[in-house]
């Protein structure tokens, strides 16, 4: 799978650009099994970054259909990734403060009253409809990265004291209830997956491995993304490090449901490695921008190993990526070579 990843090429409005389309439809085209999307808000408020695809709106899905039918065109799986920055919103790009569970000082961030928390699980919902409309085979909650939903799973951040908050069991029941609303309104052919991540944020990793295994229970979800920056990792948690993090949700019962995770699979020797594992099916992040045809070049050859960085700007034009991204890359640490200065 190609992960989600935020690449800043759309329009403001959360329209999409060709720009967008040209890097994910050649990624379908490279043989990634299933295409994601970046993060795409479902909410205006929700907004986590410029240039960020949106299906917050009607107006969005004369896109997204191109889209979908682009990615699918070359026989990939055209899934959408469904995300709200919360307090993560910077208060720059959305006119006003940020909204979180909880008042947070730290972000300026105001809480959310329980008509917003209701109307908040609604537009997840609603937006995989339209990511339904568009013609998607699917969508990912994206429920990692301190991002609003796992702002509800922290008890450091959410100190709610209604139903969505004060409890494990009240954190979670936001992601519940739409996995539930997706599920029942979008059938059982819609695939649907969700992104957690057991570091950082608050998140504690035993209380994340519970909240996996009762997803699984529910019957509700195809896939669980599990988001771990490097598959190789012991975690850092203490008490936790007697084994790798992803060893910690091999312990789960998947009955069934995909599990894929992510995190510095840079060669074919690495994928081949993750695939023994529990592990059905990788999902590939940064070698997905190095090379279009990531899959495609690791089928053909074992041995693959990704192209060394920094690598130079026309280089990732190659790869089809457009000027907004190669910027947004070139603030990641030695991914881009600075120009030649004459
Ligand atoms: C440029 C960039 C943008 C990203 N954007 C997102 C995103 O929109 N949603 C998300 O869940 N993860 C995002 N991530 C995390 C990736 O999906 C992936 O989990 C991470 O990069 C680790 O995989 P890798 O080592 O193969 O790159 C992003 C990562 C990168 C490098």
């Amino acid at each position: 799978m190609l992960a989600p990843m935020t690449n800043q090429q759309s329009h403001e409005d959360g329209k999409l650009s060709d720009d967008e389309y040209h890097w994910l439809v050649k990624r379908a085209e490279g043989q990634f099994g299933i295409t994601m999307t970046c993060a795409v808000h479902v909410q205006e408020i929700g907004k986590g970054f410029p240039g960020q695809l949106g299906l917050f709106s009607d107006a969005h899905i004369e896109g997204h259909s191109r889209l979908a039918k682009g990615i699918q065109a070359h026989g990939s799986l055209a899934v959408v990734q469904l995300h709200h920055g919360g307090m993560r919103s910077p208060e720059k790009l959305i006119g006003q403060a940020p909204v979180c569970p909880s008042n947070n000082e730290e972000s300026g961030a105001r809480a959310m009253t329980l008509q917003e928390v209701h109307q908040l699980r609604d537009d997840f919902v609603k937006a995989a409809q339209r990511a339904k409309q568009s013609g998607y085979d699917g969508v990912e909650i994206h429920g990692a990265h301190g991002y609003i939903l796992s702002q509800f799973l922290s008890a450091e951040i959410n100190h709610r004291d209604d139903e969505y908050g004060g409890s494990v069991e009240n954190g979670c029941r936001i992601m519940f209830e739409i996995v539930e609303g997706i599920r029942s309104s979008c059938g059982a052919d819609f695939l649907l997956g969700v992104r957690l991540s057991p570091e950082r944020f608050g998140m504690k990793l035993d209380e994340v491995k519970v909240f996996c295994q009762q997803l699984i229970d529910t019957g509700k979800i195809d896939f669980l993304d599990i988001s771990l920056w490097d598959c190789f990792k012991d975690p850092v948690e203490e008490g936790q490090q007697h084994k790798t993090l992803l060893a910690h949700f091999e312990e789960l019962d998947y009955k069934g449901v995909g599990f894929t995770v992510a995190g510095k699979l840079y060669t074919g020797q690495h994928v081949h490695d993750i695939l023994d594992t529990k592990v059905d099916f990788v999902t590939i992040g940064k070698a997905a921008i190095l090379h279009y045809d990531f899959p495609k070049q690791v089928i053909s050859d074992p041995n693959f190993e990704c192209k060394a960085t920094p690598v130079s700007r026309d280089y990732l034009r190659e790869q089809a990526l457009g000027e907004s991204f190669i910027d947004y890359m070139s603030r990641w640490k030695g991914f881009v070579a600075e120009a030649q200065k004459v």
